[in-house]
């Protein structure tokens, strides 16, 4: 089935992390693929100019800065097309309690009125942790849905879990019948 009207967001890096070693693929990667066959919706991969590094303690390091100094770094590539577009399903990873800061630079780029925002979040301890609300305060002409968080390292060890998970979420949010 396809959805014209669904975009799917995804921000997600390869390399070291936590309880998965280094991955070709990150959790958010693998998820947003999934969606995309489920929903029959284009994926959109949130990247930065600069990348972030493989190394774990480095990208920690650089994270927490760009998250204390409320960073907005800039995006590698042009935005989709948002025309027409109603349902956001944005995947990304819990940073340090918060979304990355790149996936604020993109939601600042597009207009979010009347958006509805669907929030997928993986993490490794924290779930979702305040990200549904500071999404729902950041961007209030957005209609922020319940999200759902997904261990990455349960993405990488069983994704068919994963995949039955995502199924369920997304029949219960409407998003498909
Ligand atoms: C910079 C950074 C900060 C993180 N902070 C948290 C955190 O506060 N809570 C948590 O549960 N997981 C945290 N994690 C783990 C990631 O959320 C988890 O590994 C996620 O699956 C990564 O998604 P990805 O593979 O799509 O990049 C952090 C990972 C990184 C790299």
């Amino acid at each position: 089935m396809s959805n014209g009207n669904t975009i799917i967001a995804f921000f997600s890096r390869r390399g070291e992390n936590l309880n998965v070693g280094s991955v070709e693929k990150g959790s958010g990667e693998i998820i947003a693929s999934m969606l995309s066959g489920m929903m029959g919706a284009p994926g959109y991969q949130i990247r930065t100019e600069n990348g972030y590094p493989d190394d774990l303690a480095e990208c920690n390091r650089i994270a927490k800065k760009e998250l204390e100094e409320g960073m907005r770094p800039a995006l590698k590539d042009p935005l989709p097309d948002m025309d027409g577009i109603s349902n956001l399903i944005l995947v990304y990873p819990n940073w340090w309690g918060n979304l990355p800061m790149a996936v604020y630079t993109f939601l600042d780029s597009i207009s979010t009125d009347g958006l509805s925002i669907y929030p997928v979040c993986t993490h490794e301890d924290n779930g979702l942790a305040m990200t549904e609300r500071i999404l729902a305060k950041a961007y209030p002409k957005a209609d922020v849905k319940k999200g759902i968080a997904l261990r990455g390292s349960l993405v990488q060890k069983d994704p068919a879990k994963a995949e039955e998970e995502l199924s369920g979420y997304i029949s219960q949010s409407g998003l498909k019948g």
